[in-house]
């Protein structure tokens, strides 16, 4: 009784504490406000980028720097490091009211140890590494004085189109939130001013992934009912892990711009999702609501911005220029500036930057955690995790270490800047470790290895392949890397053809055609489409951008000392035609049953409806075997759960990871379903013949979804189980019955 009555007081007293704590901030930010002038009050709204506020003088540092000696700004994007921050701090600090600045910067996946991409890291399916690498991007960026980063992005997308698919978790909602979630908790760390931990911030606010034809800055049309059901909920996740800040998008939504719409920003998230946090608008989204034709002026896509509930104005001034005269004619209340300071404010007191505005700005602190080399193994590990073998025909992978006649082929096999993709803040290459420089590492002086560009990654030129093709002749095997370069994926990098570019699948025909086995690397921010090489290479690993620590993460997969893990968390269509393709399907009411007959039936006449490799795929070196399936029950009341179990065998010779997946089919209901739906997975590690009972429940939560009035809840019926290695390879499934429904105000 003593222990729990003790736990409980100390529980107590650490609720109260955060009370008072939360309390007390909530009190500073009061007192602040009615000290400050309107002016100061707009300025806190108003975000630069610094990419001029430090270095040679010009006419836009003198202005920037006078703003902020004037307290009218209250953010800086694109400053970093120590000895900046602090030098444009102090500027800030001769301001009246001595308001501290937000430093901020786009840390997507790195900031001085540049981690594989975030999709890469999706693929991990690995909640703790994916966390720890944001925890290690927070950790260096916090020593290098930002306060807050512009991540995670949690679009889900299923256009490959969109260049952009590269900085998200991919196309299913489930493993996104949960990816969201991890990522959030990983920048913000245990507690918010720590000085290893930045405020983190979902984007793009909402359903930006879903831009018409893939390309950004479009518009986006989507039913309710897919808004909620498929693209908020990453975003709810992000709330529920305690995101510090939301970031608009450039988007329509529905005919609305994202930056200006109420249904987003106040009826969703500050409304029904009670988000005390603050939203930033993008990169002079306010401004392009007139190019939108949604506003007249700048004046009217302020009075629209604010109102709708866009706190902060990044880079349009749309805010520093027009609020003060909205006010005046009663356009814009000032409360509603008010509620925007106060959001802004209580993060800035909550990091404890009013009591040390220079806490993030200390030299040793930087230079110690900057060259901290621990961080490169996180980078390896998780960079390791993050790889898909695609294929591998007659186990052609690992390859033996001993002296074995290597040809390295092709565009990427000495490349460094390609695996850093895009989205990045360290450029120096120098620390990138290539594909040659991996094998170079893992082989030592045994190995024998010729290399051969072959071709460029873009250019139509074959004055290469003969010398490619000797090497390869005169090897034992051949391993080739292709791909895109680091530019061809990230922001503003739509493409309507994402097979592989230039000479590529040519050169690789040329290598094939001298019959020796063919390992093909492929290397891309996104999938790429690439049939021949699917259909003919012996063994493919898909290896994304994988950051700083490429090179060394693959040479462990080719040569066994670590066995592959990764799962696909995007479809990869066989056309661009397919597109948008994702796992979760309808059956629609001609399904194909037979491929030879698809006469009047949902179907291509020049293509399969399937796609090259499906979301969840990927292979091992070992082979895992599912067995012995048991529901705990096969009816259930309203609000019971049921649980799975089955049987894991690793019956391979390699000890290895599993990602096993559990799928479910509603069978019947009032809107139709989808074939599957991901609904819970577990990363299993068993040794060589090892087996281990693997336990999923589906609890009300599991079988829920939104109906046509947009109600959250279960409705009665039959439900399909599916265990599988990929959603395309499904190893067990059983049925059970929900006897009542319920529907919940979610
Ligand atoms: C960009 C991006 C956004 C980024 C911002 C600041 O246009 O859309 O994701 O955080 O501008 O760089």
């Amino acid at each position: 009784m003593n222990r729990q009555f003790s736990m409980l007081i100390l529980f107590l007293g650490i609720s109260v504490n955060a009370i008072a704590q939360q309390k007390s901030i909530e009190q500073r930010v009061d007192s602040l406000l009615k000290l400050m002038t309107l002016q100061e009050k707009i300025g806190q709204l108003n975000q630069y980028s610094g990419r001029q506020v430090t270095g040679p003088e010009s006419k836009v540092k003198t202005d920037l720097r006078s703003d902020i000696k004037n307290g009218w700004v209250g953010s800086m994007l694109n400053v970093k490091g120590v000895k900046d921050t602090r030098e444009i701090q102090e500027l800030a600090m001769e301001s009246r009211l001595k308001i501290p600045l937000l430093f901020s910067l786009d840390v997507i996946h790195g900031y001085q140890t540049t981690f594989p991409i975030p999709l890469a890291e999706a693929a991990s399916w690995d909640l703790e590494a994916i966390r720890l690498s944001a925890h290690i991007a927070a950790k260096e960026s916090a020593a290098a004085g930002i306060h807050w980063t512009f991540a995670p992005m949690v679009d889900i997308s299923r256009d490959p189109r969109w260049g952009r698919v590269m900085e998200g978790a991919g196309e299913d909602t489930y493993l996104g939130s949960l990816i969201a979630s991890a990522r959030v908790k990983g920048f913000q760390g245990e507690k918010l001013g720590n000085t290893d931990a930045v405020m983190a911030c979902a984007k793009h606010f909402a359903a930006y992934g879903a831009s018409i034809a893939g390309r950004d800055y479009n518009a986006v049309d989507l039913s309710d009912h897919q808004l909620w059901e498929t693209y908020l909920p990453p975003f709810k996740a992000a709330v529920d892990a305690g995101v510090a800040t939301f970031m608009n998008s450039f988007n329509t939504l529905n005919g609305i711009p994202a930056t200006g719409n109420q249904y987003l920003q106040r009826d969703i998230l500050k409304g029904k999702w009670n988000y005390k946090g603050f939203v930033v608008s993008d990169w002079g989204s306010i401004g392009e609501m007139v190019t939108w034709g949604y506003a007249r002026d700048n004046a009217e896509a302020a009075e629209k911005a604010i109102n709708a509930g866009s706190d902060m104005d990044m880079e349009s001034r749309a805010y520093k220029n027009y609020l003060h005269r909205l006010i005046k004619e009663n356009k814009v209340s000032e409360s509603v500036v008010d509620d925007a300071v106060r959001r802004i404010l209580y993060k800035k007191f909550e990091l404890g930057l009013f009591d040390n505005p220079y806490k993030f700005s200390d030299l040793k602190r930087e230079a110690k955690v900057l060259s901290d080399v621990s961080h490169k193994n996180i980078a390896r590990d998780v960079a390791k995790k993050s790889i898909v073998l695609l294929k591998n025909e007659s186990a052609l992978l690992p390859l033996a270490k001993g002296k074995t006649k290597l040809a390295l082929i092709g565009p990427l096999v000495k490349s460094k800047r390609d695996h850093k993709g895009s989205w990045i803040v360290n450029t120096d290459t120098v620390q990138v470790v290539s594909l040659y420089e991996g094998i170079s590492n893992k082989l030592g002086k045994k190995a024998e290895i010729k290399y051969a560009q072959g071709c460029s990654i873009t250019g139509n030129s074959q004055e290469g392949f003969e010398e490619a093709v000797n090497y390869a002749k005169q090897s034992d095997v051949v391993i080739m890397a292709l791909g895109e370069s680091w530019d061809m994926s990230g922001e503003a990098k739509s493409k309507t053809n994402i097979h592989l570019n230039g000479e590529q699948e040519a050169l690789f025909n040329a290598v094939k055609a001298t019959g020796k086995p063919v390992v093909v690397i492929l290397m891309a921010g996104r999938p790429l489409i690439f049939n021949d090489i699917a259909a003919k290479a012996d063994a493919i690993l898909y290896a994304w951008w994988l950051g700083d620590e490429a090179g060394n993460a693959i040479a462990d997969v080719l040569f066994g000392d670590y066995n592959p893990s990764g799962k696909l968390p995007v479809t990869f269509p066989r056309h661009e035609g397919q597109i948008p393709l994702s796992y979760n399907y309808y059956n629609t009411g001609r399904p194909i049953k037979n491929p030879k007959y698809i006469t009047y039936k949902s179907a291509y006449i020049d293509s399969p409806n399937t796609p090259a490799f499906a979301f969840g795929h990927g292979l091992s070196f070992t082979n895992f075997e599912y067995k012995d399936l048991v529901l705990s029950k096969d009816k259930l009341n309203s609000g019971e759960s049921v649980k799975v179990e089955f049987t894991l065998v690793n019956n391979g010779k390699y000890a290895g990871e599993e990602v096993v997946q559990l799928y479910l089919k509603d069978e019947v209901a009032s809107v139709v379903r989808p074939m599957k739906e991901l609904k819970d997975f577990t990363k299993v590690y068993l040794q060589s013949g090892e087996s281990k009972k693997i336990n999923f429940v589906i609890n009300k939560e599991k079988l829920s979804f939104y109906n046509n009035q947009l109600e959250w809840g279960a409705e009665p019926g039959d439900f399909l189980v599916m265990i599988g290695t990929a959603s395309d390879d499904i190893k067990l499934q059983s049925r059970f019955t929900l006897l009542e429904g319920n529907v919940s105000d979610r």
